[in-house]
């Protein structure tokens, strides 16, 4: 039933940005094969052996929504937004990371689920938080604490869980007869659109699309009636959920939605067949652009220490004899390495000087932001590299 399309090689964990590149460190990094498949059946597209999620999420999780000046403003809205639409009296957020959506609501309406301690610990102070695995025995164990809950929300985290079962079971018990289940992801079709093959990472078991998603909640009760199609993360789907019997009704955009996805041949193996190729065409040019720029003598640099960007230079070969530094604003990341390549991380007023010619925009789904934070840079003569949605030199 599962087809595999794609092998992005050995990969090491996205996040696991190292603090020396001593022996030690380098003997404990966590290699493992990035294999992508496509499931006939359902039409769900994964990993083929999905890492142990207790490897990846742990009390030193880098990530921190709230960092993003976009994300932020994304969140505070889409918060109003549901509040305004469904006006839930308990909301419960699953990977509530630093607490960036969850603080837009009053405090003692909320329940927090973050399995990274760190993040937990960020938010305990704050509102209700708990510190564990979303499954089923914490959706029972939740649901005789709070009972049924009317809004659950979760950005960029059910795509991260490998038991699809246990999550959908859990919030099947949890949900509230007319409750709504909101989960943000990035769309495998603008996946397949922009060929950025870097959303594959370990924690991205799923890249789900809107029949995939339909397909899938079906087993477990649960419906799909709405859509909403989001810029954040290079492009990413909002799906509306409800239990079967709920009230809410399909709306014409998840049918349009639903209906762009099969004439762009999502339900197809075919699609991803030509897809990989296309990939495969995308690490050459890539290797070949950096590989003739640094023989005439041009100072690469990476803008945007990634996850996204761990798969492209592991997957490439990018180095740090090809690429002399990253940047980025995370004080998290600076000083440290990047997973498997081995490239030293600085702050960008470090970085971004006079004598770069080419920097590699990592973060290209903050390309409008960065262009326009970096103009000085442009106005120079200085040159963004990106591979979305084809490999190529930017000059504006
Ligand atoms: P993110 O969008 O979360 O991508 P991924 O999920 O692939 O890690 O990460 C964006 C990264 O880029 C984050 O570490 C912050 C960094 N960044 C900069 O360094 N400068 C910028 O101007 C922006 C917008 C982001």
């Amino acid at each position: 039933m599962n087809k595999v399309f794609l092998n992005l090689g050995r990969q090491p964990l996205a996040n696991s940005f190292l603090k020396n590149v001593g022996k030690n460190a380098l003997q404990n990094e966590i290699f493992y094969n990035l294999k992508i498949c496509f499931n006939i059946k359902n039409y769900l597209v994964s990993i083929v052996k999905p890492v142990n999620p207790k490897k990846q999420y742990t009390d030193k999780y880098a990530h921190r929504a709230s960092e993003s000046r976009t994300m932020r403003s994304a969140f505070k809205k889409v918060a109003k937004k549901l509040f305004k639409r469904f006006k839930p009296k308990k909301i419960m957020e699953i990977g509530s990371n630093d607490g960036v959506f969850l603080k837009n609501f009053d405090k003692k309406s909320v329940v927090a689920v973050e399995p990274c301690k760190n993040l937990a610990r960020l938010t305990k102070k704050l509102f209700e938080t708990y510190a564990e695995f979303w499954n089923l025995k914490l959706a029972k164990k939740l649901l005789k604490k709070k009972g049924e809950i009317d809004l659950i929300f979760s950005a960029n985290t059910i795509s991260h869980i490998p038991n699809l079962k246990e999550t959908f079971k859990g919030i099947y018990n949890i949900l509230s007869r007319d409750g709504v289940l909101v989960i943000e992801d990035p769309s495998l079709l603008k996946v397949l659109q922009n060929n950025s093959y870097d959303q594959f990472y370990d924690e991205h078991v799923y890249v789900f699309s809107s029949i995939s998603v339909n397909n899938i909640i079906q087993e477990y009760g649960l419906r799909l009636f709405d859509i909403e199609h989001l810029s954040t993360h290079g492009g990413s789907n909002r799906y509306f959920i409800c239990k079967k019997n709920g009230k809410h009704k399909k709306s014409l955009r998840l049918k349009k939605a639903i209906k762009n996805e099969k004439s762009y041949k999502l339900h197809k193996i075919q699609s991803y067949l030509k897809f990989s190729k296309r990939v495969n065409s995308s690490r050459k040019n890539l290797f070949n652009l950096i590989k003739r720029l640094k023989k005439n003598n041009k100072k690469i640099i990476s803008y945007g220490a990634t996850y996204k960007s761990t798969t492209v230079f592991n997957y490439c070969g990018l180095n740090s004899k090809l690429i002399d530094y990253v940047t980025d604003t995370t004080l998290n990341k600076q000083g440290k390495y990047t997973p498997g390549t081995h490239i030293k991380i600085i702050s960008p007023e470090l970085g971004m000087n006079n004598t770069v010619d080419y920097a590699f925009l990592g973060a290209w789904n903050f390309k409008k932001e960065i262009f326009k934070k970096e103009k000085n840079f442009l106005k120079r003569g200085g040159k963004f590299i990106t591979h979305v949605p084809k490999v190529m030199a930017l000059s504006k």
